[in-house]
Order: structure tokens, then sequence, then C-alpha cells
């Protein structure tokens, strides 16, 4: 469902080309969850902005659900963004002057959806993430872990094909990283949602199907899932 081809990213200052990403391949299946992982400055996040059409890459081509959203025009891939791709932020980036369940339901206000649809879908979202009672709440008046369940929610609002989350942990707590990565492991369950989870921390990476690790813009590909490569002692995934 996410296909990367030959990605190469390069930034611009001045007159002077940085090379980002050399030469990305892989391939992710509907349903699976992946850890992007590497140290800071490894390219993590262009690599994540890149796949959710964010950006546009110096060269390569990014298929998402038979798409190629590299081709497509500004237009089209706003359409397709809403539609198909959700994301989630290390900051969580909620409105601060909505409420809870109307942040939840913003993606849908775009859609022109109905506010009896509307709050169904927010509410019973909010009961997935495990914050029912926080509806009528401002941001404000959450904690960080209560914060990013609602960026959650709203990430899954429209049902998207895949979903993005950079460091989405990377704000919180030991104890709070475990209550949102162990959501997102049972929403992925139980929604056959596609995600991408950007980390920096092994630990956090292990927990999922599969492991991409990034170093210094190189991809390089982890195989088997994380059971396996404990019981294995495998070492060599450097941060
Ligand atoms: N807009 C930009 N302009 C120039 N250089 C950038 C820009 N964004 C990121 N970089 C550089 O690209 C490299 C990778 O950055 P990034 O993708 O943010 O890494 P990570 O998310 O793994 O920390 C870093 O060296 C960073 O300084
Ligand atoms: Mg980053």
């Amino acid at each position: 469902m996410l296909r990367v081809e030959n990605i190469t990213h390069s930034f611009k200052n001045g007159n002077e080309w940085t090379p980002v990403l050399h030469n990305i391949n892989f391939e992710v299946k509907q349903g699976e969850m992946v850890a992007l992982l590497g140290s800071s400055g490894s390219g993590k996040s262009t690599l994540l902005n890149l796949m959710a059409g964010l950006m546009k890459p110096t060269e390569g081509e990014i298929h998402i659900a038979d798409h190629n959203i590299v081709k497509m025009n500004e237009n089209k891939l706003s359409i397709f963004r809403r539609k198909h791709i959700g994301f989630i932020f290390q900051a969580y980036e909620l409105i601060t002057s909505l409420t809870v369940r109307e942040n939840v339901e913003l993606p849908l206000v775009f859609q022109s959806v109905s506010p009896s649809i509307r709050k169904q879908k927010s509410l019973a979202l909010l009961e997935k993430v495990g914050i029912p009672d926080k509806a009528d709440l401002f941001p404000s008046q959450l904690s960080g872990g209560q914060q990013q369940r609602v960026s959650i929610a709203r990430s899954l609002i429209t049902e998207p094909s895949v979903i993005f989350a950079d460091e989405p942990t990377g704000n919180l707590d030991s104890k709070t990283e475990e209550e949102i990565i162990s959501i997102l492991l049972q929403l992925n369950k139980t929604m056959d949602t596609t995600f991408i989870v950007v980390t920096h921390e092994t630990d956090v990476a292990e927990q999922m199907q599969r492991i991409f690790t990034l170093r210094d813009g190189y991809l390089v590909p982890e195989k088997g899932d994380s059971a396996e490569m404990v019981t294995q002692g495998v070492t060599n995934i450097e941060n």
C-alpha cells in the first residue's frame, strides 16, 4: 500500500545542496506497523514528510494506494492527503480555541460531513483512545498524554489508509509513552490502519512489526519481528 522508490533528497542553502536522504527503497503492506528508527539528524522527519506529501523529493517516487503522490499537483495532492493520510505530531498541534471533540471532528468539517455523524464518530474514537469523558474540555485542560490521545483520534477520523507519526511520544514521560504506544498498537490491530512511527528509541521501535533504520540518510532495513530480534540478540540497531 506504500512504496518508496529510489528516494533521494537534498536541501538547498544558498548555492549549496545538502544531501539528506540517499536512494531509499522499501515497501509497506496494508495494516503493517513500522518503526522508522534513527538518531537525531538521520533524516527521519524528512522521509516522513515526503511520504505524507508535505514536500516533494529531489528524486524518486512514492506510491500510496496505487497513486504516485510525487506526480500529483498541489490541488490533487491536498484532496488525496485528506482522504488517505493521517498525521500525528510530536507537539500534538491541537487548536486551543476548539474543544477536544471539535478538534477531533475538524478533518470531517473540511469534508462537509454532517454534524450528527461527526459527533458520533468523534465520540466513538475518544472512547477508543480512552478519554470519552474529555470531549467538552479544551486542550489546555488536558495532560500531554491526553492531548496526544486527542491528536490520535483526530488522525483516525477520516479512516485514512496510512498514519504517519513523527516522534509521537517525544514530549512525554516514559510511563505515558508506554500508554500511547500501546494505544497505537491496539488501534493498528483492531482497525487495519497502516502506521509509520518515527522514533529515536530502540525499545519503542522493537514493539513494532518491522523496523527501518536510517543512518546518515541511508536505510538499513531490519527484517523479522521484534520477538525474533530480541531472542536472536540482534544488537546492530545503532542510535
Ligand atoms: N528545511 C531544511 N533545510 C535544510 N536542511 C534541513 C531542513 N530540514 C532538515 N534539514 C537537515 O536534514 C537532516 C535530517 O533532518 P531530519 O529529517 O529533521 O532528521 P531527524 O528527523 O532524523 O532528526 C539534518 O541534517 C537537518 O539539519
Ligand atoms: Mg525529526
